[in-house]
């Protein structure tokens, strides 16, 4: 019953939020003919076959505490009573989440199913969700994730809990942090603790000069609570260094053995938070902790490698008016982002070797952004990671493109907002001299509830074609 009622509450506090998210409910026919041919096993019963997939794969986070709690799992009769909606979720790829497609080189803790798990809970859901005998159990040999521990060296708290936002379903908040730290170090591995689970959507890390200091203290605390509202990034004039983020069911992050992030004395880490709404709303106390070494204990230097890719996204067919022309477009982002912002457009066209003729085939519905990124010197890249907004389709990093050496570091045929994260390879790539590295983001502006002319911007209705790899420092 809690089930029932804390669903129909998502569906209608959710509208706003997962506006953009309906054609993802569409079914897949792809995957729905891909599964017809998988073998089962005969009269599947949720103690024998669906209870291990359910156990290894969603009670993670569909149980009480965690980011699903509105929809647990743990109880054989809830999965039960929702074996319909689980079966349309697993068979069109939208759960559990993870949007990499199956082309994607191979990634750490890939959480997809296997066809014959999902064969396997739709023809259990066909036969009427039966319980079957709880003899029949056997759980699943623990998870086959290798188990990461982070020693806490540093931990970052708030002095004081932040209250989420009272009118928002979302809340975007950045928190400042300053390293507590004598001498430089390296960061080697991280771990995001949410305070109130429910609430943590996702977030990412930044690293702060102390340049940045003055900056941030202007908007820190301004509205007199911890933080300050950004989205899409810190909102500082100066940019920070990305060094990693969090999604619901991360696992800590331990950087490659014999590496880490240089960090030094006076500089800050600002955690770009996302707050989630839908279900509770709690004042939050969430920590980092570091893993630090001495900077002293020769370590290698990673770094994060930015990428950006122009954004030209016109006013879908049909609507025309001052709001349609990049002029106003790039006006407006300069009011609001500060007279940078007007120069970023035509900068990213610049730094691609483009001009807006390349984008004349752009329209509201489908609009392309892309880049090359020449390799200049050989490399070893352990993760990617891609960002967009909300009128985000889909994003795809790709090594060589066309060619016999390509492989695709990020295929996301699906962007979903909600839903982005860091991808680490299952193997360190190898990138020489003269390889390429080819950004593409796609959007259509029909998910704008206001849709203009949209360039690059660091706000919710603007958006973004950016990535990330990251690498050790030549
Ligand atoms: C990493 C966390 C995570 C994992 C793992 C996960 N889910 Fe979910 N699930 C969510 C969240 C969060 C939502 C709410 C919608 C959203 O944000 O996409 C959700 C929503 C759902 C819904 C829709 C509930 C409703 O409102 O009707 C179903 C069904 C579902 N999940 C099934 C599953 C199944 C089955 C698995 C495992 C095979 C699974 N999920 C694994 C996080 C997760």
């Amino acid at each position: 019953m809690r089930y029932l009622t804390l669903c129909i509450v998502l569906i209608i506090s959710g509208l706003a939020v997962l506006a953009h998210g309906d054609e993802e409910h569409d079914e897949d026919e792809t995957k729905a003919a891909a599964i017809s041919d998988v073998a089962v096993p005969e009269n599947p019963s949720y103690h024998a076959q669906v209870r291990p997939i359910i156990e290894a794969s969603c009670i993670s986070c569909h149980s009480v505490g965690q980011v699903a709690a509105y929809a647990p799992f743990e109880n054989p009769d809830d999965v039960v009573w929702a074996a319909d909606d689980i079966r349309f979720h697993v068979v069109n790829g939208i759960m559990p989440p993870w949007k990499p497609s199956r082309q994607n080189l191979p990634l750490k803790r890939d959480r997809s199913l296997s066809d014959t798990e999902i064969a396997t809970i739709a023809a259990w859901a066909d036969a009427g969700a039966p319980l079957g005998d709880p003899a029949d159990y056997k759980p699943t040999p623990t998870d086959s994730f290798d188990f990461v521990e982070i020693r806490a060296d540093l931990t970052l708290q708030l002095d004081q809990p932040y209250v989420p936002a009272e009118d928002a379903l979302d809340d975007y908040r950045c928190f400042a942090f300053p390293l507590d730290i004598d001498a430089p170090q390296f960061i080697t591995g991280y771990e995001f603790i949410p305070d109130v689970v429910e609430m943590a959507h996702h977030n990412i890390l930044y690293l702060f000069d102390e340049e940045a200091d003055g900056l941030i203290q202007r908007r820190n605390y301004a509205d007199g609570r911890p933080g300050w509202s950004c989205y899409g990034g810190p909102g500082l004039s100066i940019g920070g260094e990305g060094i990693g983020g969090w999604a619901p069911g991360a696992s800590p992050v331990l950087f490659p053995q014999g590496a880490g992030f240089l960090i030094r004395p006076g500089q800050q880490l600002v955690v770009e938070m996302h707050y989630n709404l839908w279900t509770v709303r709690q004042p939050d106390q969430s920590r980092i902790i570091l893993q630090l070494e001495s900077a002293e204990s020769e370590l290698a230097e990673l770094m994060n490698i930015s990428l950006a890719a122009p954004v030209e996204i016109p006013c879908p067919a049909g609507l025309e008016g001052p709001q349609c022309k990049r002029e106003s477009a790039i006006e407006r982002v300069a009011e609001l982002y500060g007279e940078d912002a007007r120069y970023t457009p035509d900068y990213l066209l610049y730094e691609c070797g483009q001009s807006l003729a390349d984008y004349a085939n752009n329209s509201g519905e489908q609009a392309i952004g892309h880049c090359d990124f020449p390799v200049t010197r050989s490399i070893t890249l352990y993760s990617v990671s891609g960002h967009m907004h909300e009128l985000g389709r889909s994003f795809r990093m790709e090594l060589n493109p066309d060619s016999d050496e390509s492989a695709l570091l990020l295929d996301i045929p699906r962007w979903d907002f909600h839903w982005q994260g860091e991808y680490f390879f299952e193997e360190p790539l190898r990138v020489a001299r003269g390889d390429i590295l080819h950004m593409t983001c796609t959007w259509d502006n029909t998910l704008s509830d206001e849709p203009r002319y949209v360039v690059w911007g660091e706000g919710t209705s603007d958006e973004m074609c950016f990535g990330s790899v990251l690498a050790l420092k030549p």
